[in-house]
């Protein structure tokens, strides 16, 4: 967790285009919202060559390299973009090694700090990662990595990678409500691996609740800002990556590592998935 003490960070996947495909709208716009993230204390900034593809890479070099001592680049492997802007598996270890060198390339950089391997376990959660994994492993072994993690994978996988070399970070899907991971979600406590969750606000399918919003009204906040707190709350290893392309929206996700939730609203919106991850 040495990466991840400032557990409030921030998710580049917004800066591209629509459908995280092609440049912004407003390139200046999406410089002033990472500098402004560092500015505010952020050291941890989530992002991938596949975004754009290599567009949000590019822009996070404009607006700061040479990066900040403490800043810690997390990108991720494991899939390519087809012409029509699809997202495309792509787990050759031929292919694993040019993602890296396309990252390290597209943001300046020698040494990867974090790669995670996307590994997409909903569609196959029994799947091996081992070669896939190994691959990663004798990148970081090269010096090219410092630190790996999976990004949607199966606790059978997390146990697999680990296997084979460290595993420092696990990036899954999870949020307020949806905690199909709660199981996993408490093993990287145990284990003191970090667990960032994508969709903190729930991505493309944005949460909306009347709890989250009257507790929200409670406590003098916004909805957004409970969601994320309550995942501050959820798990000591719980890191964040709220993703934005607004500098309003940034400031107002990073305020809410100051927002404690008393018992009684964490109660309320612990009811708001059962246990088993269902949304209600
Ligand atoms: N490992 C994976 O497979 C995977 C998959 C998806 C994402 N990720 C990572 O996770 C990060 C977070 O995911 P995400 O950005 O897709 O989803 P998210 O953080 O759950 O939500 C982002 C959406 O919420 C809006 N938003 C953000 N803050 C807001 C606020 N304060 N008020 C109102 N709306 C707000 C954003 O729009 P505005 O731009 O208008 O603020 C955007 O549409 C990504 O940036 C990416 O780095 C990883």
């Amino acid at each position: 967790m040495d990466i991840f003490t400032n557990r409030m960070g921030y998710g580049a996947m917004q800066l591209a285009g629509p459908n995280v495909f092609g440049p912004p709208r407003d390139r200046d716009a999406a410089i002033a919202v990472l500098r402004t993230a560092v500015e505010l204390g952020v050291t941890h900034i989530d992002t991938s060559d596949f975004y754009g593809p290599a567009v949000v890479n590019e822009i996070i070099r404009e607006a700061l390299h040479p990066y900040p001592a403490d800043l810690h680049i997390v990108t991720k492997v494991g899939a390519r973009r087809g012409a029509d802007g699809s997202w495309l598996p792509s787990h050759e270890a031929a292919d694993l090694r040019a993602q890296v060198h396309e990252n390290l390339d597209h943001l300046g950089l020698d040494v990867l700090d974090v790669v995670n391997l996307r590994v997409n376990a909903e569609s196959r959660p029994d799947d091996s990662i081992a070669a896939e994994f190994t691959t990663l492993a004798e990148l970081r072994e090269a010096g090219l990595i410092r630190h790996l993690g999976v990004s949607g994978a199966s606790d059978q996988q997390l146990t697999e990678a680990q296997s084979i070399a460290p595993v420092v970070t696990v990036q899954n899907l999870y949020n307020v409500v949806n905690r199909g991971d709660d199981a996993l979600v408490d093993r990287t406590a145990k284990e003191g691996i970090a667990y960032a969750a994508f969709f903190p606000l729930g991505g493309f399918t944005p949460l909306q609740s009347g709890t989250l919003s009257a507790v929200a009204d409670r406590l003098g906040a916004t909805p957004h800002q409970v969601a994320l707190a309550w995942l501050l709350q959820r798990s000591p290893t719980m890191v964040l990556i709220p993703g934005t392309s607004s500098v309003a929206h940034l400031r107002e996700n990073l305020a809410a590592a100051e927002l404690v939730l008393p018992a009684d609203a964490v109660a309320e919106l612990n009811a708001l998935a059962a246990p088993t991850g269902t949304p209600r």
